[in-house]
Protein backbone atom coordinates (compact mmCIF):
# COMPACT_ATOMS: atom_id res chain seq x y z
CA UNK A 1 0.00 0.00 0.00
CA UNK A 2 1.20 3.34 -0.88
CA UNK A 3 0.54 6.18 1.53
CA UNK A 4 -2.19 7.59 -0.18
CA UNK A 5 -4.24 4.55 0.10
CA UNK A 6 -4.07 4.71 4.16
CA UNK A 7 -6.86 6.32 5.54
CA UNK A 8 -5.21 8.66 8.86
CA UNK A 9 -7.77 11.67 9.05
CA UNK A 10 -8.11 12.35 12.36
CA UNK A 11 -6.40 9.01 12.87
CA UNK A 12 -3.21 8.68 15.32
CA UNK A 13 -0.05 7.42 12.88
CA UNK A 14 3.17 5.53 14.17
CA UNK A 15 5.89 7.00 11.70
CA UNK A 16 9.22 5.26 11.85
CA UNK A 17 11.97 7.77 10.62
CA UNK A 18 15.46 7.39 10.57
CA UNK A 19 16.89 10.40 12.45
CA UNK A 20 20.39 9.38 13.35
CA UNK A 21 22.39 12.47 12.07
CA UNK A 22 25.46 13.21 13.10
CA UNK A 23 25.76 15.52 16.53
CA UNK A 24 28.75 17.00 18.39
CA UNK A 25 29.38 18.65 21.65
CA UNK A 26 29.42 22.08 21.43
CA UNK A 27 31.76 24.55 23.98
CA UNK A 28 28.62 24.87 26.06
CA UNK A 29 28.09 21.16 26.43
CA UNK A 30 24.83 21.01 23.61
CA UNK A 31 24.70 18.63 21.48
CA UNK A 32 24.66 19.97 18.10
CA UNK A 33 23.52 18.90 14.74
CA UNK A 34 26.18 19.01 12.42
CA UNK A 35 24.31 17.61 9.21
CA UNK A 36 20.51 17.45 9.02
CA UNK A 37 19.98 15.47 5.75
CA UNK A 38 18.21 12.45 7.16
CA UNK A 39 15.98 15.12 8.93
CA UNK A 40 15.22 16.75 6.16
CA UNK A 41 14.49 13.78 3.94
CA UNK A 42 11.55 12.70 6.32
CA UNK A 43 9.68 15.85 6.10
CA UNK A 44 7.74 15.16 3.06
CA UNK A 45 6.10 12.64 4.70
CA UNK A 46 5.59 14.50 7.85
CA UNK A 47 4.05 17.34 6.41
CA UNK A 48 1.35 14.89 3.77
CA UNK A 49 0.45 13.23 7.19
CA UNK A 50 -0.50 16.27 9.41
CA UNK A 51 -1.96 18.56 6.34
CA UNK A 52 -4.34 15.23 6.09
CA UNK A 53 -5.68 15.90 8.93
CA UNK A 54 -3.09 13.14 11.22
CA UNK A 55 -1.62 12.77 14.63
CA UNK A 56 1.27 11.85 13.69
CA UNK A 57 3.75 10.12 16.40
CA UNK A 58 7.37 9.95 15.42
CA UNK A 59 9.62 6.62 16.02
CA UNK A 60 13.32 7.24 15.81
CA UNK A 61 16.43 6.01 17.41
CA UNK A 62 20.01 7.68 17.42
CA UNK A 63 23.41 5.94 18.14
CA UNK A 64 24.06 2.68 19.62
CA UNK A 65 22.74 3.22 23.51
CA UNK A 66 22.12 -0.83 24.22
CA UNK A 67 18.90 -0.62 25.95
CA UNK A 68 19.73 2.27 28.29
CA UNK A 69 18.57 6.18 28.56
CA UNK A 70 22.20 8.03 27.57
CA UNK A 71 21.58 11.45 27.83
CA UNK A 72 24.11 12.39 24.97
CA UNK A 73 21.70 10.06 22.84
CA UNK A 74 18.56 12.10 23.60
CA UNK A 75 15.96 12.86 20.48
CA UNK A 76 15.87 16.70 21.94
CA UNK A 77 17.79 18.33 19.88
CA UNK A 78 16.49 16.54 17.32
CA UNK A 79 12.93 17.82 17.95
CA UNK A 80 14.12 21.29 18.11
CA UNK A 81 15.69 21.01 14.43
CA UNK A 82 12.53 19.11 13.60
CA UNK A 83 10.25 21.92 14.68
CA UNK A 84 12.54 24.30 13.08
CA UNK A 85 12.50 22.92 9.66
CA UNK A 86 8.27 22.31 10.06
CA UNK A 87 8.08 25.14 11.40
CA UNK A 88 5.10 23.96 13.85
CA UNK A 89 5.73 22.66 17.27
CA UNK A 90 7.18 19.14 17.98
CA UNK A 91 5.65 17.59 21.43
CA UNK A 92 8.78 15.89 22.90
CA UNK A 93 8.21 12.47 25.22
CA UNK A 94 10.25 11.33 28.13
CA UNK A 95 10.29 8.02 27.45
CA UNK A 96 9.83 5.31 24.69
CA UNK A 97 6.16 3.49 25.81
CA UNK A 98 5.39 4.50 28.98
CA UNK A 99 3.44 7.20 30.81
CA UNK A 100 5.10 10.36 29.15
CA UNK A 101 4.35 8.94 25.55
CA UNK A 102 0.82 7.50 26.28
CA UNK A 103 0.02 11.31 27.83
CA UNK A 104 1.30 13.13 25.14
CA UNK A 105 -0.12 11.16 22.45
CA UNK A 106 -3.11 11.38 24.24
CA UNK A 107 -3.34 15.20 23.84
CA UNK A 108 -2.32 15.45 20.37
CA UNK A 109 -5.13 17.09 17.80
CA UNK A 110 -5.45 16.11 14.33
CA UNK A 111 -2.05 17.98 12.34
CA UNK A 112 -0.21 17.63 15.67
CA UNK A 113 3.44 16.18 15.53
CA UNK A 114 4.75 14.27 18.53
CA UNK A 115 8.58 12.63 18.73
CA UNK A 116 8.83 9.74 21.14
CA UNK A 117 12.36 9.48 22.83
CA UNK A 118 14.93 7.06 21.17
CA UNK A 119 13.51 3.93 21.06
CA UNK A 120 16.71 1.99 21.29
CA UNK A 121 16.36 3.16 24.94
CA UNK A 122 14.22 0.17 25.72
CA UNK A 123 16.23 -3.00 25.01
CA UNK A 124 13.29 -4.93 23.82
CA UNK A 125 13.59 -2.59 20.02
CA UNK A 126 17.02 -3.84 19.31
CA UNK A 127 16.55 -7.68 21.74
CA UNK A 128 17.10 -10.53 19.32
CA UNK A 129 14.21 -12.47 21.22
CA UNK A 130 10.84 -11.76 18.60
CA UNK A 131 8.67 -11.89 21.74
CA UNK A 132 10.31 -9.54 23.67
CA UNK A 133 10.27 -7.24 20.14
CA UNK A 134 6.36 -8.04 19.24
CA UNK A 135 5.70 -6.70 24.04
CA UNK A 136 7.33 -3.17 22.61
CA UNK A 137 5.52 -3.18 19.25
CA UNK A 138 2.46 -3.74 21.35
CA UNK A 139 2.97 -1.30 23.45
CA UNK A 140 3.14 1.44 20.40
CA UNK A 141 0.08 -0.66 18.29
CA UNK A 142 -2.12 -0.03 21.41
CA UNK A 143 -1.36 3.65 21.40
CA UNK A 144 -2.04 4.19 18.01
CA UNK A 145 -3.89 3.48 14.38
CA UNK A 146 -1.85 2.86 11.57
CA UNK A 147 1.50 2.76 10.98
CA UNK A 148 4.37 4.50 8.18
CA UNK A 149 7.68 2.61 7.84
CA UNK A 150 10.19 6.33 6.28
CA UNK A 151 13.20 5.34 8.07
CA UNK A 152 15.06 4.10 5.28
CA UNK A 153 18.01 3.68 6.73
CA UNK A 154 16.74 1.04 9.35
CA UNK A 155 14.99 -1.23 7.10
CA UNK A 156 18.19 -3.88 6.71
CA UNK A 157 17.60 -3.94 10.85
CA UNK A 158 14.77 -6.80 12.51
CA UNK A 159 13.74 -4.40 15.14
CA UNK A 160 10.52 -3.45 17.21
CA UNK A 161 9.68 -0.11 15.61
CA UNK A 162 10.63 -1.47 12.01
CA UNK A 163 9.69 -4.90 11.68
CA UNK A 164 7.55 -5.94 14.47
CA UNK A 165 5.04 -3.12 14.42
CA UNK A 166 4.29 -2.68 10.99
CA UNK A 167 2.90 -6.25 11.63
CA UNK A 168 0.58 -5.19 14.28
CA UNK A 169 -1.04 -2.27 11.97
CA UNK A 170 -2.34 -1.14 9.05
CA UNK A 171 0.80 0.38 7.39
CA UNK A 172 2.14 1.96 4.39
CA UNK A 173 5.71 2.55 2.96
CA UNK A 174 6.15 6.44 3.65
CA UNK A 175 7.30 9.31 0.73
CA UNK A 176 11.21 8.21 1.36
CA UNK A 177 11.26 4.55 1.44
CA UNK A 178 8.98 4.15 -1.53
CA UNK A 179 10.87 6.51 -3.18
CA UNK A 180 14.40 5.14 -2.27
CA UNK A 181 12.63 1.32 -3.22
CA UNK A 182 12.02 2.68 -6.50
CA UNK A 183 15.62 4.10 -6.62
CA UNK A 184 17.29 1.17 -5.88
CA UNK A 185 14.89 -1.52 -7.39
CA UNK A 186 15.60 0.34 -10.68
CA UNK A 187 19.52 0.00 -10.58
CA UNK A 188 19.09 -4.15 -10.08
CA UNK A 189 16.63 -4.29 -12.34
CA UNK A 190 16.50 -1.86 -15.64
CA UNK A 191 19.73 0.59 -15.52
CA UNK A 192 19.87 2.46 -18.27
CA UNK A 193 23.57 1.94 -20.07
CA UNK A 194 26.94 2.85 -19.40
CA UNK A 195 26.12 1.76 -16.26
CA UNK A 196 28.98 2.97 -13.56
CA UNK A 197 29.33 2.16 -9.95
CA UNK A 198 32.28 3.94 -8.14
CA UNK A 199 33.11 2.26 -4.77
CA UNK A 200 35.71 3.64 -2.14
CA UNK A 201 35.77 3.98 1.93
CA UNK A 202 38.00 2.55 3.86
CA UNK A 203 37.19 -0.84 4.23
CA UNK A 204 37.12 -3.78 1.06
CA UNK A 205 35.73 -6.16 3.33
CA UNK A 206 32.52 -3.96 3.91
CA UNK A 207 31.96 -4.09 0.04
CA UNK A 208 32.17 -7.27 -0.77
CA UNK A 209 29.03 -8.49 -1.44
CA UNK A 210 27.83 -5.06 -2.92
CA UNK A 211 31.09 -5.83 -5.54
CA UNK A 212 30.12 -9.69 -6.19
CA UNK A 213 26.65 -8.58 -7.07
CA UNK A 214 27.02 -6.11 -9.38
CA UNK A 215 30.46 -7.12 -10.87
CA UNK A 216 28.14 -9.12 -13.44
CA UNK A 217 25.26 -6.31 -13.80
CA UNK A 218 27.36 -3.11 -14.86
CA UNK A 219 29.17 -1.77 -17.72
CA UNK A 220 32.41 -0.39 -15.45
CA UNK A 221 33.30 -0.91 -11.39
CA UNK A 222 35.82 2.33 -10.36
CA UNK A 223 37.58 1.29 -7.40
CA UNK A 224 39.44 4.36 -5.10
CA UNK A 225 39.49 5.22 -1.58
CA UNK A 226 41.23 3.47 0.59
CA UNK A 227 39.46 -0.27 -0.35
CA UNK A 228 41.58 0.51 -3.89
CA UNK A 229 45.10 -0.31 -1.97
CA UNK A 230 43.74 -4.05 -1.78
CA UNK A 231 42.86 -4.07 -5.47
CA UNK A 232 46.69 -2.81 -6.50
CA UNK A 233 48.90 -4.77 -3.84
CA UNK A 234 46.83 -7.60 -5.54
CA UNK A 235 47.68 -6.52 -8.84
CA UNK A 236 51.36 -6.66 -7.54
CA UNK A 237 51.91 -2.77 -6.98
CA UNK A 238 53.84 -0.95 -3.73
CA UNK A 239 51.53 0.11 -1.52
CA UNK A 240 54.00 0.63 1.05
CA UNK A 241 51.89 1.57 4.70
CA UNK A 242 48.39 2.48 2.67
CA UNK A 243 45.15 1.03 4.24
CA UNK A 244 45.29 -3.13 3.11
CA UNK A 245 43.18 -5.68 4.67
CA UNK A 246 45.45 -8.96 3.31
CA UNK A 247 42.83 -11.76 4.73
CA UNK A 248 40.93 -10.48 1.44
CA UNK A 249 43.55 -10.24 -1.37
CA UNK A 250 42.18 -13.87 -2.52
CA UNK A 251 38.42 -12.57 -2.80
CA UNK A 252 39.82 -9.30 -4.72
CA UNK A 253 41.86 -10.95 -6.93
CA UNK A 254 38.91 -13.27 -7.95
CA UNK A 255 36.78 -10.38 -8.64
CA UNK A 256 39.78 -8.76 -10.75
CA UNK A 257 39.84 -12.49 -12.45
CA UNK A 258 35.87 -12.47 -13.14
CA UNK A 259 36.04 -8.63 -14.08
CA UNK A 260 38.35 -9.65 -17.20
CA UNK A 261 35.83 -13.13 -18.37
CA UNK A 262 33.17 -10.91 -18.22
CA UNK A 263 34.52 -8.06 -19.66
CA UNK A 264 33.89 -5.58 -17.05
CA UNK A 265 35.85 -2.48 -17.19
CA UNK A 266 37.32 -2.33 -13.63
CA UNK A 267 39.11 0.90 -13.66
CA UNK A 268 41.41 1.43 -10.36
CA UNK A 269 43.75 4.65 -9.84
CA UNK A 270 46.97 5.29 -11.91
CA UNK A 271 48.20 7.82 -9.64
CA UNK A 272 48.13 8.61 -6.08
CA UNK A 273 48.51 11.49 -3.12
CA UNK A 274 50.27 9.80 -0.75
CA UNK A 275 51.69 11.77 2.73
CA UNK A 276 54.34 10.60 5.60
CA UNK A 277 52.04 10.25 8.15
CA UNK A 278 47.86 10.11 8.56
CA UNK A 279 47.41 13.92 9.09
CA UNK A 280 46.33 17.36 7.16
CA UNK A 281 49.89 18.71 7.97
CA UNK A 282 51.76 15.80 6.62
CA UNK A 283 54.44 15.57 3.79
CA UNK A 284 52.26 15.20 0.67
CA UNK A 285 53.22 14.03 -2.66
CA UNK A 286 51.53 12.59 -5.68
CA UNK A 287 52.97 9.26 -7.81
CA UNK A 288 52.10 7.39 -10.41
CA UNK A 289 51.04 3.68 -9.22
CA UNK A 290 53.33 2.08 -11.36
CA UNK A 291 56.27 3.85 -9.52
CA UNK A 292 55.04 2.62 -6.00
CA UNK A 293 54.07 4.09 -2.66
CA UNK A 294 57.27 4.11 -0.63
CA UNK A 295 57.25 2.35 2.90
CA UNK A 296 56.51 5.06 5.53
CA UNK A 297 54.23 6.50 2.89
CA UNK A 298 50.23 5.90 2.67
CA UNK A 299 47.87 6.64 -0.27
CA UNK A 300 45.23 8.92 1.45
CA UNK A 301 43.69 10.45 -2.01
CA UNK A 302 43.46 9.16 -5.65
CA UNK A 303 45.79 11.71 -8.12
CA UNK A 304 44.70 14.51 -10.06
CA UNK A 305 44.68 12.15 -13.24
CA UNK A 306 43.04 9.36 -11.71
CA UNK A 307 40.31 11.98 -10.51
CA UNK A 308 40.16 13.46 -14.05
CA UNK A 309 40.01 9.82 -15.57
CA UNK A 310 36.70 8.86 -13.04
CA UNK A 311 35.19 12.37 -13.27
CA UNK A 312 34.89 11.64 -16.75
CA UNK A 313 34.38 8.28 -17.18
CA UNK A 314 31.36 9.39 -14.77
CA UNK A 315 29.99 11.95 -17.23
CA UNK A 316 29.81 9.38 -19.46
CA UNK A 317 27.40 6.91 -18.13
CA UNK A 318 23.79 6.81 -18.26
CA UNK A 319 23.35 5.35 -14.93
CA UNK A 320 26.07 6.07 -11.82
CA UNK A 321 26.01 4.77 -8.78
CA UNK A 322 28.78 6.04 -6.03
CA UNK A 323 28.83 4.96 -2.68
CA UNK A 324 32.33 5.82 -0.38
CA UNK A 325 34.86 8.51 -0.54
CA UNK A 326 37.86 8.58 -2.96
CA UNK A 327 40.07 9.45 0.03
CA UNK A 328 40.45 11.28 3.05
CA UNK A 329 38.12 13.97 2.05
CA UNK A 330 37.56 15.52 5.32
CA UNK A 331 41.48 17.06 5.54
CA UNK A 332 41.80 19.33 2.41
CA UNK A 333 45.03 17.77 1.18
CA UNK A 334 42.85 14.69 0.67
CA UNK A 335 39.86 15.97 -0.65
CA UNK A 336 40.51 16.08 -4.66
CA UNK A 337 39.52 12.78 -5.43
CA UNK A 338 35.95 13.08 -3.38
CA UNK A 339 35.52 16.52 -4.94
CA UNK A 340 35.92 15.25 -8.51
CA UNK A 341 33.69 12.32 -8.40
CA UNK A 342 30.74 14.25 -6.69
CA UNK A 343 30.77 17.09 -9.04
CA UNK A 344 31.50 15.00 -11.99
CA UNK A 345 27.91 13.16 -10.80
CA UNK A 346 26.01 16.47 -10.89
CA UNK A 347 26.83 16.52 -14.62
CA UNK A 348 25.27 13.09 -15.29
CA UNK A 349 22.60 13.47 -17.89
CA UNK A 350 21.19 10.11 -16.38
CA UNK A 351 19.75 8.61 -13.82
CA UNK A 352 22.94 9.40 -10.87
CA UNK A 353 22.64 8.12 -6.79
CA UNK A 354 24.81 9.13 -3.95
CA UNK A 355 24.41 5.65 -1.69
CA UNK A 356 24.05 7.28 1.60
CA UNK A 357 26.48 6.99 4.40
CA UNK A 358 29.54 8.94 4.40
CA UNK A 359 29.40 9.40 0.43
CA UNK A 360 26.19 12.09 1.02
CA UNK A 361 27.42 13.66 4.08
CA UNK A 362 30.91 14.45 1.51
CA UNK A 363 28.17 16.19 -1.07
CA UNK A 364 26.69 17.84 1.85
CA UNK A 365 30.28 19.01 3.62
CA UNK A 366 31.64 19.87 0.21
CA UNK A 367 28.88 22.70 -0.65
CA UNK A 368 27.31 20.21 -4.60
CA UNK A 369 24.73 20.76 -5.58
CA UNK A 370 22.67 17.82 -4.34
CA UNK A 371 19.76 19.30 -6.57
CA UNK A 372 21.61 18.35 -9.82
CA UNK A 373 21.95 14.44 -8.50
CA UNK A 374 19.00 12.26 -9.14
CA UNK A 375 18.79 10.89 -5.85
CA UNK A 376 20.79 11.13 -2.96
CA UNK A 377 20.45 7.55 -0.11
CA UNK A 378 19.58 8.47 3.44
CA UNK A 379 20.43 4.54 3.82
CA UNK A 380 24.43 3.85 5.00
CA UNK A 381 24.05 -0.12 6.02
CA UNK A 382 20.61 -0.43 4.43
CA UNK A 383 21.63 0.83 0.31
CA UNK A 384 24.79 -1.23 0.44
CA UNK A 385 22.21 -4.26 1.51
CA UNK A 386 19.95 -3.45 -1.34
CA UNK A 387 22.26 -3.27 -3.44
CA UNK A 388 24.02 -6.78 -2.27
CA UNK A 389 20.65 -7.86 -3.58
CA UNK A 390 19.36 -9.15 0.16
CA UNK A 391 15.51 -8.64 1.06
CA UNK A 392 15.59 -6.18 3.31
CA UNK A 393 13.22 -7.24 6.27
CA UNK A 394 11.62 -3.83 6.80
CA UNK A 395 10.55 -3.68 3.17
CA UNK A 396 9.18 -7.81 3.40
CA UNK A 397 7.08 -6.68 5.90
CA UNK A 398 5.63 -4.21 4.04
CA UNK A 399 4.49 -6.44 1.07
CA UNK A 400 2.45 -8.63 3.80
CA UNK A 401 -1.09 -7.03 4.73
C1 LIG B 1 22.35 4.20 9.95
O1 LIG B 1 22.93 5.14 10.51
O2 LIG B 1 22.84 3.65 8.93
C2 LIG B 1 21.00 3.78 10.43
O3 LIG B 1 20.42 4.73 11.24
C3 LIG B 1 21.09 2.44 11.11
O4 LIG B 1 21.85 2.53 12.26
P1 LIG B 1 22.46 1.21 12.92
O5 LIG B 1 23.56 0.73 12.01
O6 LIG B 1 22.94 1.61 14.28
O7 LIG B 1 21.35 0.18 12.99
Amino acid sequence: MSLNDLAVSGRTVLLRADFNVPLEEDPGGFMVITDDGRIRAALPTIQTLASQGAKVVILAHLGRPKGEAVESLSLRPIAARLSELLDAPVVMADDVAGDSARSVITGLQPGDVALLENVRFDPRETSKDVHERTALASAWASLGDCFVSDGFGVVHREQASVTELAALLPHSAGLLVAREAEVFNALLTDPARPYTVVLGGSKVSDKLGVIENLLTRVDRLIIGGGMCFTFLLAQGFEVGSSLVETDQLDRVAGFIATAQETGVDLVLPTDLVIADAFSADAQVEVVPVAAGVPEGWMGLDIGPDSAARFAQLVEESQTVVWNGPMGVFEMEPFAGGTRAVGEALTRVTGMSVVGGGDSAAAIRLMGIDESMISHVSTGGGASLEFLEGRTLPGLAVLSTS
